[in-house]
C-alpha cells in the first residue's frame, strides 16, 4: 500500500522543502517509485531538483484552481525515481476550490496511488486549504523544526491541528511520524534545550536524528541538485540518509505490528 507522508509545520523557514525533497530523493534510492509533490506555491521543490517550469506549465495547483488532472502535471527529475508534481508560483493561495479533499479524491481516482510506493507532500507556512488537502489526503505527517526558542509553539499549533483533524471523524488513521530538527547545532546550547523540552513534551521515540546545520543544503538548492549528487559526502547528506532510514524503519514497524 502507497505510503502518503506530509511535511509540514505552519513556521515559515523550518525546513520543510529541505527535508521534502532530501528524504524524497533517499526513498527512491532504496528502490521505491516516489513522487514528491509541492503544494506551495513558492516552487521550490522544481527548483531543488532541476525540473524547468514555466507559466503556462501544468502543476498541481491546476487541480484547485480549474480541477485539471494532475498526471499532464508530472515530471521526471535529475534523480532516478524520483517524479515530481510541481507547484504553481502564479496561483493564490485562498483562491480556487475549498474542498479539503480534493487532492486525496484525485491521487485514488487517477492511480497513482498505485503506481508510487511513497508520495511526499511538501506543504506551505499557512493553515489554508492547501495544507489541510495535504493533511486529508496523507496518513503520516513528518514535523522538521529548527531548534530555537519559538519552534516549540509552531510544533505545537501543528499537533493541535493534525488532531482536530483526525478526532473530527473525517480522517481517524491521520498520524504524527515524526519530528526533525533541522540546521542543528549541538555546541548551542539553546538547540539542545529545545530538543530535550520537545522530545519531551511528545516522546523521544518520535524525535527523528537531527539534521546538521550545512551551508551545502543551501546551495545545493542553488545548483538544482539534491544533497546526495551535489555533496554526496557532506554532513547534511549523511544525516538525510539516516533521516529516511528512520521514516522507512517506523513503516516497517507498522506493517509487522499490523499483521
Ligand atoms: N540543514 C540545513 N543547514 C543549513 N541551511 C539549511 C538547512 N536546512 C534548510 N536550510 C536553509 O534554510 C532555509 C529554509 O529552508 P526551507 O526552504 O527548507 O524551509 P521551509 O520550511 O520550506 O520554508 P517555507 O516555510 O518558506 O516554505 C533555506 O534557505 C534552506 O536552504
Ligand atoms: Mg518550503
Amino acid at each position: 500500500m502507497v505510503q502518503i507522508l506530509a511535511v509540514s509545520n505552519r513556521k515559515g523557514g523550518s525546513g520543510k522543502t529541505a527535508s521534502a525533497v532530501n528524504i524524497a530523493a533517499n526513498l527512491a534510492a532504496t528502490g521505491h517509485r516516489v513522487l514528491l509533490i509541492d503544494l506551495d506555491t513558492q516552487g521550490h521543490c522544481a527548483l531543488g531538483l532541476g525540473v524547468a517550469t514555466g507559466r503556462l506549465s501544468p502543476s498541481v495547483h491546476d487541480l484547485f484552481s480549474k480541477g485539471a488532472p494532475l498526471r499532464p502535471a508530472l515530471q521526471a527529475t535529475v534523480w532516478p525515481g524520483l517524479w515530481l508534481l510541481p507547484a504553481n508560483p502564479l496561483f493564490a493561495h485562498g483562491s480556487g476550490s475549498q474542498d479539503a479533499l480534493l487532492l486525496h479524491r484525485a491521487l485514488q481516482h487517477e492511480g497513482l496511488c498505485d503506481e508510487f510506493d511513497i508520495i511526499v507532500l511538501d506543504t506551505p507556512p499557512s493553515l489554508d486549504v492547501l495544507l489541510l488537502n495535504a493533511l486529508h489526503a496523507a496518513q503520516w505527517v513528518l514535523v522538521p523544526f529548527v531548534p530555537h526558542f519559538l519552534a516549540g509553539e509552531g510544533v505545537r499549533q501543528l499537533a493541535r491541528t493534525l488532531f482536530r483533524i483526525a478526532s473530527g471523524g473525517n480522517h481517524p488513521g491521520l498520524r504524527l511520524l515524526g519530528l526533525l530538527p533541522v540546521m542543528y547545532d549541538q555546541r548551542v546550547g539553546m538547540h539542545r534545550r529545545t530538543l530535550d523540552e520537545i522530545g519531551q513534551q511528545f516522546g523521544a521515540l518520535r524525535m527523528l536524528p537531527a539534521i546538521r546545520n550545512d551551508i551545502r543544503l543551501a546551495e545545493s538548492f542553488a545548483a538544482g541538485k539534491p544533497l546526495g549528487i551535489y555533496a554526496g559526502q557532506s554532513r547534511a547528506a549523511q544525516d538525510y540518509r539516516l533521516a529516511a532510514e528512520s521514516v522507512l524503519a517506523c513503516w516497517q514497524a507498522e506493517q509487522v505490528a499490523s499483521r
